[in-house]
């Protein structure tokens, strides 16, 4: 697994938030921990791409979608009449929002992994704030453009006070789950199919570092795609619009701009393809010529042959009950599935007994 980025930048925030420290020590800590935290990000990200573009076939993290503009370029393919997926959970939570914040007793924490807009959790928050209870928020993101957006989203709501860590899911995960203003129950969130970006022994991985941060009392909400016929899955990831196509591609760009390569856009071409035995789609960036690519920070240079592909995300696609097995067998006991049927999504909540 890869060393976890942690932004101490917004770890002093988070913290001086809480302990109301002067703004001169706050303001030393953000320059001398923004420009530490880019350097080691930058190096991590150099040496996943050395590592995933030698394997075969070649690979790069889905995570790495996710910088500024691949950020925004996700929000856009949400609005996408192809893709389904936010406004089937959109409904879901405006229909059950109170059901599914109720079931938690005493809820007085909730922590979102991989946050995107916040707008999912602003509505789960807008349905506790008709009782006027306090809620502490915990965004946690890779992604420093979500972070802000979700931060902008969640400052509307009242009663809800956010703290954001940038940083991979565990180990924002851990910071929010050891916080000392940690009391109740916390509700950790997982939405948008996030979980079917994990192959499934990462997804079993996950499950089990969330159940091992939790207490009892405490719960996850779980939203996943569910299998559905493959022109309309095919279709949610390779748009006629060509958004998912800029925003796969995007990751290229990134690689030219952060860490110097020479990938020429032109060679490349996104690709959507169901693997019906592995229940998911992939996107492929599909190389069209033999050439040789250098990329300067990560110290290669690779050879693509005509007709290679680099595999860049995988979004597996469930059956209800596996989503409750995965849970269950992680330690979990299932609560209850809230499902659209019409656009095949379902939401889990899984309690600690
Ligand atoms: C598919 S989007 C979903 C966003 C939001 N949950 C929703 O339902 O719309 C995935 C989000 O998770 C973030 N992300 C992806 N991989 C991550 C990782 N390994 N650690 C932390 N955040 C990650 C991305 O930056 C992005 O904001």
């Amino acid at each position: 697994m890869s060393k976890a980025l942690v932004h101490p930048r917004v770890d002093a925030v988070g913290e001086a938030t809480a302990r109301r420290d002067g703004a001169t020590f706050l303001a030393e800590v953000e320059l001398r921990g923004a420009s530490a935290a880019e350097a080691d990000a930058r190096r991590e990200f150099a040496a996943d791409v050395a590592r995933d573009l030698a394997l075969r076939p070649k690979r790069l993290q889905p995570k790495y979608l996710y910088d500024a503009l691949g950020s925004r370029l996700f929000e856009a393919i949400c609005e996408l009449p192809w893709y389904r997926i936010t406004r089937a959970e959109r409904r879901l939570l405006e229909l059950h929002a109170g059901a599914m914040t109720d079931s938690i007793a005493d809820l007085t924490g909730v922590i979102e992994l991989g946050c995107g807009s916040g707008e999912k959790l602003a509505l789960l928050a807008g349905g506790m704030r008709r009782r006027a209870r306090p809620l502490r928020v915990h965004l946690v993101d890779i992604s420093p453009a979500a972070l802000d957006l979700s931060a902008r989203t969640l400052a509307t709501v009242p009663h809800v006070s956010v703290v954001t860590h940038r940083a991979a899911y565990e180990v924002g995960l851990r910071q929010a789950a050891t916080s000392p203003l940690r009391h109740g129950a916390t509700l950790v969130l997982f939405l948008g199919s996030n979980i079917g970006n994990f192959h499934p022994a990462e997804a079993d991985a996950f499950f089990r570092t969330v159940r091992r941060a939790l207490r009892r009392g405490d719960g996850l909400l779980v939203g996943a795609d569910l299998v559905k016929p493959e022109v309309d899955l095919v279709r949610a990831y390779d748009d006629p619009l060509g958004v998912t196509a800029a925003f796969d591609l995007n990751l290229l760009v990134r690689i030219n701009r952060e860490l110097g390569g020479t990938f020429d856009l032109a060679d490349f071409t996104h690709e959507a393809r169901w693997n019906a035995a592995e229940s998911r789609v992939e996107m492929h960036l599909h190389c069209r010529r033999s050439q040789q690519v250098a990329i300067a920070a990560a110290g290669i240079s690779v050879a693509f042959e005509a007709g290679e592909t680099i595999w860049t995300e995988s979004s597996y696609k469930y059956v209800p009950d596996a989503i409750a097995a995965r849970g269950e067998a992680a330690g979990f006991a299932c609560g209850e599935q809230w499902i659209d049927a019409d656009a095949g999504f379902a939401v889990t909540l899984f309690r600690v007994d």
